[in-house]
């Protein structure tokens, strides 16, 4: 079933990595929509997966001299949504303008590929990292969940959970209590101040400290989060981005960002992230009610819950529906 969040559609959704769409097309869910990409000498370009003849996915197809070629009968589309060639036609006739593709907005940035399906092209949200050659930026996901996007970026920007869930790796359960921060609105920016973690491990050298956290809310469903060694000033970033597939189901991606040397290869860096986005999992999965309750008085936050609670704030005054109560 379609789904209908105008604040969504209206924005840049992620849907893969540039490097997934290949010679042959690619469908995605998004939501609730099939979408195909396809790449030509003209870029990449995205269509309804759908052959307005007799239904069939264009996805299945092929691309043949950069025209999604549709497998039931053949139609060919070009990068516009025009179809350009219909085999049964007896000679001399014209092809329908009716006969079209239904296009999508879509770009490439930070090594993804956005897809924006009410063809408003808005403004890309800002990563400077991603350019920045100080920074190594690893590609991390796609990572499956079975939970609304809201849960799973709220998640993300979790502080209270990470002496719990991630014992060991990101906190200790000695250290429950997070110092006060605020969250500070400027523009578009909503971000926290540095939160102090205590980690056993932060640098590799097997030396308990604090470091300090940072958390910053681009898009709905676009959220960062930066760890800083006090000591030698070592930033890592992380942006996590969602691509709602269904009124359900999630697909998160990110990027991590480095400016210092990490002693790890990307395979070994993607595989810790993975751990960790495992250990999250179950709960953001059996979190009820599933809906981010936007209705702050419904469940019981604590001071340190201050970021999520900025999080709501922000969906509810955006207006995003999409898993929200
Ligand atoms: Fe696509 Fe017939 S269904 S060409
Ligand atoms: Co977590």
């Amino acid at each position: 079933m379609i789904v209908e969040d105008h604040v969504l559609r209206n924005d840049w959704i992620v849907a893969c990595k540039i490097e997934d769409v290949k010679d042959e097309p690619l469908q995605v869910a998004i939501m609730g929509e099939r979408v195909v990409f396809f790449r030509n000498d003209k870029g990449i370009h995205a269509f309804k997966d759908l052959c307005i003849h007799r239904g069939a996915a264009l996805s299945l197809g092929c691309v043949r001299d950069g025209k999604l070629v549709c497998p039931y009968h053949g139609w060919e589309y070009n990068s516009e949504g025009a179809c350009t060639k219909i085999p049964q036609l007896p000679e001399g006739r014209s092809i329908p303008l009716k006969a079209r593709a239904i296009k999508y907005a879509c770009r490439e940035a930070y090594g993804f590929v956005w897809i924006n399906l009410n063809n408003n092209n808005p403004e890309m949200f800002s990563y400077p990292q991603f350019s920045d050659e100080k920074y190594r930026n690893i590609h991390w996901g796609p990572q499956q969940v079975h939970a609304k996007p809201p849960r799973v970026v709220e998640n993300f920007l979790d502080v209270g959970h990470l002496s719990f869930i991630h014992e060991g790796y990101l906190g200790v359960q000695e250290h429950p209590v997070i110092g006060e921060y605020d969250v500070h609105t400027e523009d578009d920016r909503i971000y926290s101040d540095e939160i102090a973690i205590f980690q056993p491990d932060p640098d590799g050298t097997g030396v308990a400290k604090d470091v300090y956290y940072t958390y910053e809310i681009l898009r709905p469903l676009t959220v960062l989060f930066t760890k800083r060694d006090p000591d030698s000033d070592n930033r890592m970033t992380i942006l996590l981005t969602i691509l709602p597939v269904d009124e359900s189901k999630s697909i998160a991606y990110g990027i991590m960002s480095f400016n210092y040397e990490t002693g790890t290869t990307d395979q070994e860096t993607i595989e810790f992230q993975d751990m960790i986005f495992a250990q999250d999992k179950p709960i953001v999965e059996n979190q009820k009610p599933e809906d981010l309750p936007l209705d702050l008085q419904v469940e019981l936050s604590l001071k340190c819950d201050r970021m999520s609670i900025a999080y709501r704030q922000y969906l509810k005054r955006m207006g995003v529906t999409l898993g929200t109560d």
